[in-house]
């Protein structure tokens, strides 16, 4: 097994890594918290894979397991659904002497960690995520939040679980075109902070990647920790795990987030922001290719689509960004990585 601790004083927290960690779920969360009931929150496609296994496990420890599974996909971080996992937590009676496991990809874990802290003002919480996304990425650094109509993630919190636990097991069951969607992920970290990890990359084939799966999300999962132990709330240095968002967010919003998954949208914003940077002398002559070639290798786009300048408006409606400045994210060279500030005034001859 391999562990990981998040240090953030009393907020504390480690993450576990192993093939099968699943089946010993029910004993794990014994370890780090002394809880009554367990509420699961998952969605009905995770539920049909391994509802039954888990509310298993859990009953064999005594908790008395309780399953909430919302519909898949990203229409379920809504309010409305949030309101609807707090009912079903009010009828199973949970309290704050119990816990909130999600089970499930980065929707189940935002929306699920968000019921978590808010409701009775904070339950603790245990993610187990599903997808390779989650497992390196979302749930880890307590970011928790549903979206608006108006945007994503616009209603969230900061709000740590009590462990993470991540088996690889659950990557068989998830379909190619969404692994390799979150491989995008994978290339981001290489990218920003590790080149030996970029070299692995390049050298893998499929079933060597597969093998070293574990390896890989302690890579990324380490390279996270740096920033959120330094930058908790996301003011600072957690910012450059956006490589790739500003453009990459647009990208999503332009096209209603219809045409490009999350990952082909990051993928463009990387390729494109190292491109024109590279091109203003800030980035090693060569590293747009080297991320091109990376990026194909994963069946990854990395072309600015047609009507580039209404994306780039885009850009300018995100509610997140406020003021006059933002900060974009460039690469010095491959595994190095650095945060400009630009004025907005600047934003379309650094995206076009
Ligand atoms: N996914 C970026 C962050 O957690 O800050």
């Amino acid at each position: 097994m391999l562990t990981l601790p998040i240090s953030l004083n009393e907020r504390t927290y480690s993450i576990h890594i192993k093939r099968g960690i699943m089946s010993e779920l029910g004993k794990k969360i014994k370890k780090v918290f002394k809880a009554g009931k367990v509420a699961v929150i998952t969605d009905k496609n995770v539920r049909a894979l391994y509802g039954k296994e888990i509310l298993g496990i859990l009953d064999l420890e005594g908790f008395k397991p309780h399953l909430i599974a919302v519909e898949p996909g990203e229409k379920s971080k809504s309010i409305k659904t949030l309101v609807r996992v707090y009912r079903e937590l009010i009828n199973c009676n949970i309290t704050r002497s119990d816990i909130i496991v999600t089970l499930g990809g980065g929707v189940v874990g935002d929306l699920g960690g968000f019921a978590a802290a808010t409701f009775l003002r904070g339950v603790p919480y245990i993610q187990v995520p599903t997808s390779l996304i989650a497992q390196i990425d979302s749930s880890v650094g307590g970011k928790v939040a549903v979206d608006m109509m108006e945007g994503k993630n616009l209603i969230g919190s900061f709000y740590q679980p009590m462990a993470v636990f991540i088996d690889p097991n659950f990557l068989d069951t998830l379909e190619e075109r969404f692994f390799n969607d979150d491989m995008a992920a994978v290339i981001k970290y290489a990218f920003i902070k590790d080149r030996q990890m970029f070299e692995r990359l390049m050298e893998y084939n499929r079933e060597e990647l597969l093998d070293d799966i574990e390896n890989i999300i302690f890579t990324c999962l380490n390279i996270k920790k740096t920033f959120v132990e330094k930058d908790e709330r996301d003011f600072g240095l957690r910012k450059m795990l956006n490589f790739g968002h500003t453009l990459g967010h647009a990208v999503e919003k332009y096209f209603n987030y219809g045409k490009y998954s999350h990952g082909e949208a990051i993928s463009i914003g990387m390729y494109c922001i190292t491109q024109k940077s590279e091109q203003i002398g800030m980035t090693e002559v060569g590293t747009g290719q080297k991320l091109k070639q990376l990026l194909t290798k994963y069946g990854l786009p990395y072309e600015m689509p047609e009507n580039s300048a209404e994306i780039v408006k885009a850009i300018f409606v995100d509610k997140k960004s406020r003021g006059d400045k933002i900060d974009i994210v460039l690469l010095r060279s491959i595994g190095e990585c650095f945060i400009k500030k630009i004025h907005r005034e600047e934003v379309p001859a650094f995206f076009l």
